[in-house]
């Protein structure tokens, strides 16, 4: 069975990819700092999976940690998710977010070339666009224009992924750009759970709806979109799971660079996401509204036509299915 790393893989998308690997029978190996994640996730992984699931706790930028576990273990590929991720923190500490992003990519790149593993896949992110530009984005969409540090870690490190592609054509590179991952998967045992108050909108409004927090902000009311506020194209985790595999699949990992966008085409303003919550849960979800964000942008929405075309892939759940499978766990 082959094995591939996930480095990232007790966060949120990482944790994921590993039940998606397990099932479709590949030996997932987590290399995971947790400085975003809980130590017990690799328990609710193993109920998940019913496997033993094998970790690492390690700073990848640890080359010579890295480079010993990647002995100890012959792998065919690297699932790259590990990185900082709160948009808000990197316009505070940009320096951080190079270090952290960039840093721990080259170090896992240098690390691989040595042990002759030439297949990777990067968790990028819609923010690399120039979300200026009109929706729907395909892959060959303007790039840049990023809002904040984060965004640029990403986009530095496609940047690197794929120059080593075009100068050194043993590698394989395949570069996934997520729009707005939500869920969890349907066991409800998984959440994303950001350490401190989310950044991002439904782990927010989760939290509003378990009383932990007493209000949403709405970002904005005046952009030019249907009804004044932000939409988004916001795909159900385990459909981006499943991307990963689609990837892997069918000996689709050959060598060369391939961007895909995942996502599910259609868009939803911050008030159609409100009101999907309260119907399905009959509830009524306080909110007022603020001022803009700083970095945001109006509408941002995927054409997932390559990843469906190449890999056969398309997002198989709704909005409700997330919000069904978010709430299982909040009962
Ligand atoms: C969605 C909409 C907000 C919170 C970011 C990153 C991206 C990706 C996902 C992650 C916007 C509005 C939000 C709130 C609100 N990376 N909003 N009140 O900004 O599209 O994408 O997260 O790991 O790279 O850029 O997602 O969920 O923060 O916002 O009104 O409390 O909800 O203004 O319109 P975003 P989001």
């Amino acid at each position: 069975m082959k094995k591939i790393f996930v480095t990232g893989g007790a966060g949120f998308v990482g944790s994921h990819c590993v039940i998606s690997l397990v099932e479709n029978g590949y030996v997932p190996i987590i290399l995971d700092n947790f400085s975003n994640s809980k130590k017990n996730i690799i328990k609710k992984l193993e109920i998940i999976t019913n496997k033993k699931i094998i970790f690492y706790k390690i700073d990848i930028r640890d080359k010579k940690k890295l480079r010993s576990i990647f002995k100890k273990h012959s792998c065919y590929a690297v699932i790259h998710c590990a990185g900082s991720k709160a948009v808000g923190e990197s316009t505070e500490k940009p320096i951080l977010y190079f270090e952290n992003n960039v840093g721990s990519t080259l170090s896992l790149l240098e690390c691989m070339r040595e042990r002759k593993i030439f297949k990777i896949i990067f968790s990028s992110s819609a923010s690399v666009y120039n979300l200026d530009k009109k929706s729907p984005l395909k892959e060959t969409s303007e790039l840049g224009n990023i809002k904040n540090p984060y965004g640029t870690s990403k986009y530095i490190i496609e940047k690197i992924l794929a120059d080593l592609s075009n100068f050194d054509n043993k590698w394989s590179v395949r570069i996934a750009r997520y729009f707005n991952p939500i869920g969890n998967h349907y066991s409800g045992l998984l959440r994303e759970d950001p350490n401190g108050k989310p950044n991002n909108l439904v782990p927010y409004i989760t939290r509003v709806i378990e009383k932990k927090l007493p209000i949403l902000n709405i970002y904005g009311r005046n952009y030019n979109t249907k009804d004044g506020t932000g939409i988004r194209d916001y795909i159900h985790v385990m459909d981006l799971a499943e991307a990963h595999i689609e990837m892997i699949n069918n000996n689709r990992l050959k060598k060369g660079l391939k961007i895909y966008n995942f996502g599910t085409g259609k868009g939803l303003s911050v008030l159609d996401v409100i009101q999907k919550f309260e119907t399905q849960l009959g509830i009524s979800i306080p909110y007022k509204f603020a001022k803009r964000r700083k970095g945001d942008t109006a509408i941002s929405i995927c054409n997932p036509k390559k990843a469906l075309k190449d890999l056969n892939w398309r997002a198989k759940f709704n909005f409700e299915q997330a919000v069904m499978d978010i709430t299982k766990r909040i009962k």
